[in-house]
């Protein structure tokens, strides 16, 4: 895709760049060719396999640690990050997503309700953490926008995705809720982008992961959406293309959210 530098002069933050195939990795990649300055922020212990500091040093900009539970370090990172940018924020990317009951193999029906808080604050409600500091420090700038990704499993059953399910459903509420405050406030926009299933880590830490990945392209007319169209949706959000849309769960899923029965599943 050729850049169009739509985001020219935008200044933004990106969370949640582990490795190459992370979601805002492809995000921070096309947000700098549409002419962006960024931040990259991750978990400190991220840091530790080093995968952010190579995509900041690629993309000439900073990487800042910072654990999104954690109210010090969002506000630290905002306030270190329009230092960094040189005034307020124009676009924030919430690309976090964390499952201990997932990730100790925990069944639906026997989890641990001490992780499962620990997943909802990880996952979901360090949106509204996010967004509670930035509406205090007045980071953002007017019709500014803010984005976090989620998945279908917010509306509709898909058993192995366990806990992440009410992780997005509260998510998505969080951007309904918030998107109302913060458009009255400086008419700073909020959606969420509902993805489909993409090769990443966090991706693949769901059970049986590569074959619904296969099921899901064969439901969707288009194909599974890829993590580099992903972000090229993510741009068109936080361009000025898009500012009368918040409050929005918008799909970014080649059409599987509107299918009921895809012919190609019976071909087996
Ligand atoms: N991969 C998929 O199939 C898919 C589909 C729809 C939505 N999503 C969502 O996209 C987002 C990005 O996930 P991804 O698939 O790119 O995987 P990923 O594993 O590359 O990204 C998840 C990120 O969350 C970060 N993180 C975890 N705990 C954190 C903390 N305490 N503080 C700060 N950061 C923390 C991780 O370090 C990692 O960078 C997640 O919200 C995920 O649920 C993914």
């Amino acid at each position: 895709m050729m850049a169009n530098g739509i985001l020219k002069g935008k200044r933004g933050i990106i969370f949640g760049a582990l490795d190459e195939n992370s979601i805002a990795t492809y995000v921070a990649e096309a947000c700098v060719a549409e002419g962006a300055n960024i931040v990259l922020t991750n978990a400190p212990v991220a840091f530790r396999m080093g995968g952010i500091q190579s995509l900041a040093e690629k993309l000439s900009c900073e990487a800042i640690p910072a654990d999104v539970t954690i109210m010090e370090d969002l506000e630290n990172l905002l306030l270190q990050s329009m230092n960094i940018l040189g005034g307020k924020l124009d676009f924030m990317l919430h690309s976090v997503g964390m499952s201990l009951n997932v990730r100790k193999k925990k069944e639906y029906t026997d989890l641990n309700h001490e992780w499962m808080l620990k997943t909802f604050d990880i996952s979901a409600i360090s949106f509204h953490k996010l967004m509670q500091q930035a509406y205090k420090l007045d980071a953002m700038n007017e019709y500014g926008s803010i984005v976090a990704l989620s998945y279908i499993a917010a509306q509709r059953s898909f058993p192995d995705y366990s806990e992440m399910a009410e992780s997005k459903a509260l998510l998505e509420s969080f951007a309904r809720s918030f998107g109302y405050h913060f458009a009255k406030k400086g008419k700073v926009r909020v959606n969420t982008v509902s993805q489909s299933p993409t090769m990443t880590t966090a991706g693949s830490g769901v059970k049986g992961f590569s074959d619904f990945f296969g099921y899901a392209d064969k439901m969707s007319p288009l194909g599974n959406a890829s993590a580099q169209s992903c972000a090229e949706y993510c741009v068109t959000l936080f361009s000025d293309y898009t500012r009368m849309v918040t409050m929005q769960n918008l799909y970014h899923d080649g059409g599987f959210s509107s299918m009921g029965m895809a012919p190609e599943i019976l071909e087996l």
